[in-house]
């Protein structure tokens, strides 16, 4: 079933039957929105990659930043570019020298693109390389039918996988890379900010066996509720004295555990007030004001571990994660609430700028 030709003396190896050309969601105007579904080659895996036939791809902030086209991407997105991120697939085609994949593979990107040579890989953080790049940012990425990825970022997924649960993995490891920045098996968790990432870090809460899990949103009572759907202890927002009401909750001790995902300075104060002293604040989110106003005395007097956080850790995080769906103990369904045809791009985008809705997943 598959075609073989030489390249430089080594095996490439494409699937047959794939055609030469594909339409792909491509940012073309520097403008809000300036996506076209316009046509691009089906592209050839390089020495390393492999081919995928995508299945799913989720719409991340990230590509609503994108679509908006805020000054952060201006600075980062070259007009011309796919993008799409959070995605998994089938492999289709193996570049030169690809020994660890197979044709028929189901795979899931993890989009961090390190060199594995630089002294940030060495000591184990690859997820922030110093020669680092991400796939669908820098590169042609997932709003398209078929993409390339480096073998080692082509993860394999559990037997069976739902594609929905396959391309999740970005954000849902986000979360996972946040909560386990301090203890959460018996401990007391605070969840900041109920994006999509916030609600995922409420199910791996609870799936990782956190005792208590309390989730603090301001105004946005669709997540509110869905945070209570998914089994959240006690629910808090705008209406709420949110560092009294942790407090309380906690034997006025405060929570072991706080992870920030609002990208909010309140929720980032509230954090620091409401953490135990000696617990932990891990901080996921990006804030649009870099100069954000911090209790630094309650740091430094509660004797606080405060980490930022970027990416996954490479593969730790994606082995706890694959756990998890393997053994189906974490219910993600709740949270991915929409699911689209991949040609509704369009409409993925405006539902996800609505904020009234969880994940939202095209399919193609
Ligand atoms: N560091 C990384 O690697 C990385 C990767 C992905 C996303 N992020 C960041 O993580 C954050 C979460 O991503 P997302 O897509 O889930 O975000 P999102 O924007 O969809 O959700 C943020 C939520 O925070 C809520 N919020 C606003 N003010 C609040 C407050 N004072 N208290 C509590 N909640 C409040 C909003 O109502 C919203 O529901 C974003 O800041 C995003 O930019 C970081
Ligand atoms: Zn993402
Ligand atoms: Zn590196």
């Amino acid at each position: 079933m598959s075609q073989h030709s030489r390249t430089a003396s080594l095996l490439v190896e494409i699937m047959s039957g794939l055609p030469d050309t594909m339409m792909a969601w491509t940012k073309v105007h520097g403008q809000q929105n300036g996506f076209e579904l316009i046509e691009h080659a089906v592209p050839s895996p390089g020495p390393g990659e492999v081919l995928v036939k995508t299945a799913s791809t989720s719409i991340c902030g990230t590509d609503l930043h994108i679509w908006l086209w805020d000054e952060w991407s201006k600075g980062e997105v070259e007009l011309g570019t796919i993008t799409g991120h959070e995605t998994c697939g089938t492999v289709v085609g193996l570049g030169e020298g690809v020994a660890s994949h197979s044709i028929g593979d189901q795979i899931a990107v993890e989009c961090h693109l390190a060199d594995w040579t630089c002294p940030r890989c060495l000591e184990g953080n690859a997820h922030i390389c110093e020669n680092g790049s991400i796939f669908g940012l820098h590169s042609h990425g997932a709003f398209a039918p078929y993409f390339t990825i480096q073998s080692t970022n082509a993860r394999h997924t559990p037997e069976g996988l739902d594609t929905a649960h396959g391309s999740i993995q970005d954000p849902l490891g986000n979360a996972i890379h946040t909560l386990t920045g301090g203890p959460v098996d018996g401990a007391t968790i605070a969840i900041h900010g109920l994006g999509p990432i916030g609600l995922f870090a409420v199910n791996a809460a609870k799936a990782l066996g956190a005792s208590k899990v309390i989730a603090i949103d301001w105004e946005n009572t669709y997540r509110m509720d869905l945070a209570k759907e998914i089994g959240a202890d006690l629910v808090l927002g705008k209406g709420d004295d949110i560092e009294a009401e942790i407090l309380a909750f906690t034997e006025g001790k405060g929570v072991d555990n706080s992870c920030e995902f609002s990208g909010s300075a309140t929720a980032l104060s509230n954090a620091i007030k409401s953490t135990r002293m000696g617990g932990y604040l891990n901080i996921l989110s990006v804030y649009g004001d870099t100069e954000t106003i911090v209790p630094m005395n309650d740091i430094v007097f509660r004797y606080l571990h405060l980490k930022g956080i970027n990416g996954r850790k490479m593969w730790s995080t994606w082995d706890i994660m694959h756990d998890l769906l393997a053994r189906n103990t974490i219910d993600v369904d709740m949270i991915i609430t929409h699911r689209l045809n991949w040609k509704d791009f369009q409409k993925g985008m405006e539902l996800t700028h609505s904020g009234q809705c969880g994940k939202v997943v095209l399919d193609f």
